[in-house]
């Protein structure tokens, strides 16, 4: 049997940066070492999500590449960058709703079917003639499965979700008729129910009050003390500093992956911002080597 004595080797940034003005997605800025276990002689990953130089993208044009590190479990991470460099795509890769062009993800120890997703505001379909009461009860589906019955104690989940959220009575009102911080709370009943391993937020707090922000950012540092592993897209570097012990920044591939106050300097922000403005749209992608 192996016992606990655990020696923790955290070597986090081993960056070699290049001329990074030149930014297109032949250049490969970075590469970030792991976070690792060692028990006696057998190295133990703690990772959740363990990512080698993913390039992820849409209809063959790489988005955002070079993606190598790991999301360790139980971790709580704030993903960070410019418009446009990257951050929901590297969450839609992470949930499976896209595929790695190059590269691999792996999930270790979940399922996609495992990870609770709330996709940014701007994908989220309003119109859809649908309760709140239905919005939320699609957290129960991996318990219930799909099409089935709802019944009373479901009703109740539902309820209890709502009340968390400070949506109590909210249960009939037609999601198109919410405010938009009512259907940021609505979202994160949705997945309270879900009871997920995973949670992954895509701008979670953006247009919404600093009232319905500090009650979210509560729901996720419970989720955070309950040993779930999140992730979370911001923009607000202070609540990031102020909430997420680490960080990815992204501009079109990592600036830096790690500790937030290592990843979040100033010079890394503004490095962030320069590559963003200077990729290359039209460069061509380096495709991986064949194995
Ligand atoms: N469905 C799509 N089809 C084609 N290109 C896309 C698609 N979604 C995103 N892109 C492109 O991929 C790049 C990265 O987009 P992404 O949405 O990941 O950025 P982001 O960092 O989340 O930006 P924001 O802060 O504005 O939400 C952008 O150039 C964007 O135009
Ligand atoms: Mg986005």
């Amino acid at each position: 049997m192996l016992r606990a004595s655990f020696r923790r080797e955290n070597v986090v940034g081993v960056f070699a940066f290049g001329s990074w003005p030149k930014a297109g997605f032949c250049h490969s800025f970075c590469r970030i070492d792991l976070v690792r276990n060692v028990v006696g002689d057998v190295a133990m990953t703690l990772a959740a999500f363990n990512l080698r130089d993913v390039t992820l993208g849409y209809d063959g044009h790489p988005a955002v590449h070079h993606l190598d590190g790991e999301i360790v479990k139980g971790s709580l991470t704030a993903i960070v960058g410019p418009n446009g460099s990257g951050k929901s795509t590297l969450l839609k890769g992470l949930v499976g709703a896209i595929q790695p062009m190059g590269g691999l993800i792996e999930r270790i120890g979940f399922q996609t079917y495992d990870i609770a997703y709330l996709p940014q505001a701007s994908e989220i379909e309003r119109s859809f003639p649908a309760t709140v009461e239905d919005l939320v009860t699609l957290g129960l589906w991996r318990r219930k499965g799909l099409f089935t019955a709802i019944f009373e104690t479901d009703r109740k989940d539902v309820s209890k979700a709502l009340v968390a959220v400070g949506l109590e009575g909210f249960q009939t009102r037609a999601i198109s008729a919410l405010s938009g911080g009512q259907l940021q709370r609505a979202l994160f009943a949705r997945v309270l129910l879900q009871d997920a391993k995973v949670i992954l937020l895509d701008e979670p707090f953006t247009a919404i009050d600093s009232k319905t922000v500090s009650d979210l950012i509560a729901l996720v540092r419970r989720w955070h003390a309950e040993q779930r592993t999140i992730i979370a897209v911001l923009h607000d570097i202070e609540l990031v500093r102020e909430t997420f012990p680490d960080t990815v920044l992204l501009a079109r591939e990592p600036v830096a992956w790690g500790k937030t106050v290592d990843a979040l300097i100033p010079e890394n922000l503004l490095k962030a911002r320069r590559m963003n403005e200077a990729r290359d749209e039209t460069a061509p992608w380096c495709e991986p080597d064949a194995a």
